[in-house]
């Protein structure tokens, strides 16, 4: 039997009889569902138009409340350009796994929660019901005038930077958490009250360098929960867990699942 077998099985024994479940989620469990990631490794053959979205495009200059002020027009195509991207992905198996761990943990009377910095809405598709968002959601738009948001439709704006339907004169925004904003509060207080109550926590398809997010693992470790990552190359969490499942999640998850469940 292999090593990743091996640890795949412990993992499995681990999930069966936990009683407190926190799930981190990134980018990378929606790659297989054909989104880009931010960063990691990237084949120089590979086209560009599937590269990570920070090799492509410089964050600074649409990822930032200034870069808002300075050019809304772009910033908002930008954006817009993404949300439909994440409305024509669907979920895959590993999100769908992500589903099914709650169902079992709940269906037993634990405690489950899935944390997650991305902002296309697959785990809510896929079923999972404890969703935090920590970064907010692009699927969703504000105005900045009356903070109201709302869901526009799923075809692309007719005008940019779009008008708020709220507030004559204002604009929308994508209701994205911008770096130099501040988390959700209510979303930081859950995870700052669950992660240090875990018994086992998973950081999944994460490069794990954005912060809060990033700290979460070791909050949890602190207080006796056993780590797992779980992500298709090294990150800088991979030597702070007590096991790594090295592989992509889509094909990860549902083993897990399968060994921890029976089903
Ligand atoms: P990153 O793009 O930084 O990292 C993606 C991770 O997913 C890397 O560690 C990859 O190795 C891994 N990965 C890729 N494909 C995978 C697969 N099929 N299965 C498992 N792992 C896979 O994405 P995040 O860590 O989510 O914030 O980035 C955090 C934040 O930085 C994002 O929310 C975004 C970004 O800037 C904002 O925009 C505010």
């Amino acid at each position: 039997m292999s090593d990743q077998t091996n640890i795949l099985r412990l993992v499995a024994d681990r999930l069966r009889v936990a009683r407190r479940v926190v799930v981190v989620t990134g980018a990378g469990v929606s790659a297989e569902s054909g989104l880009r990631t931010f960063r990691g490794a990237t084949a120089a053959d590979m086209p560009k138009d599937m590269q990570a979205l920070w090799r492509e495009f410089d964050p600074m200059k649409l990822a930032t409340p200034e870069a808002f002020d300075a050019n809304p027009e772009m910033v908002t195509r930008w954006y817009d350009w993404r949300r439909l991207g994440c409305l024509a992905a669907e979920p895959n198996p590993g999100h769908t796994a992500l589903a099914a761990m709650e169902r079992h943990i709940a269906s037993r009377g634990g405690d489950f929660a899935l944390f997650t910095q991305n902002v296309d809405r697959l785990h809510h598709r896929a079923g999972s019901q404890r969703v935090f968002e920590l970064h907010g959601s692009i699927i969703e738009w504000r105005c900045v005038q009356t903070g109201e948001t709302f869901e526009p439709e799923p075809t692309p704006f007719e005008r940019f930077p779009p008008p708020s339907p709220f507030h004559p004169g204002a604009l929308l925004r994508p209701n994205v958490v911008w770096f130099g904003e501040a988390l959700p509060e209510s979303v930081l207080l859950a995870a700052f009250d669950l992660a240090p109550k875990a018994d086992l926590f998973f950081t999944i398809g994460t490069s794990s360098v954005v912060y809060p997010a990033a700290g979460f693992v070791e909050m949890a470790a602190r207080e006796g929960a056993f780590t797992v990552e779980v992500n298709k190359d090294d990150t800088a969490a991979t030597t702070r867990v007590d096991a790594v499942l090295r592989g992509p999640s889509g094909e990860i998850l549902p083993r897990l699942i399968e060994l921890a469940f029976e089903v």
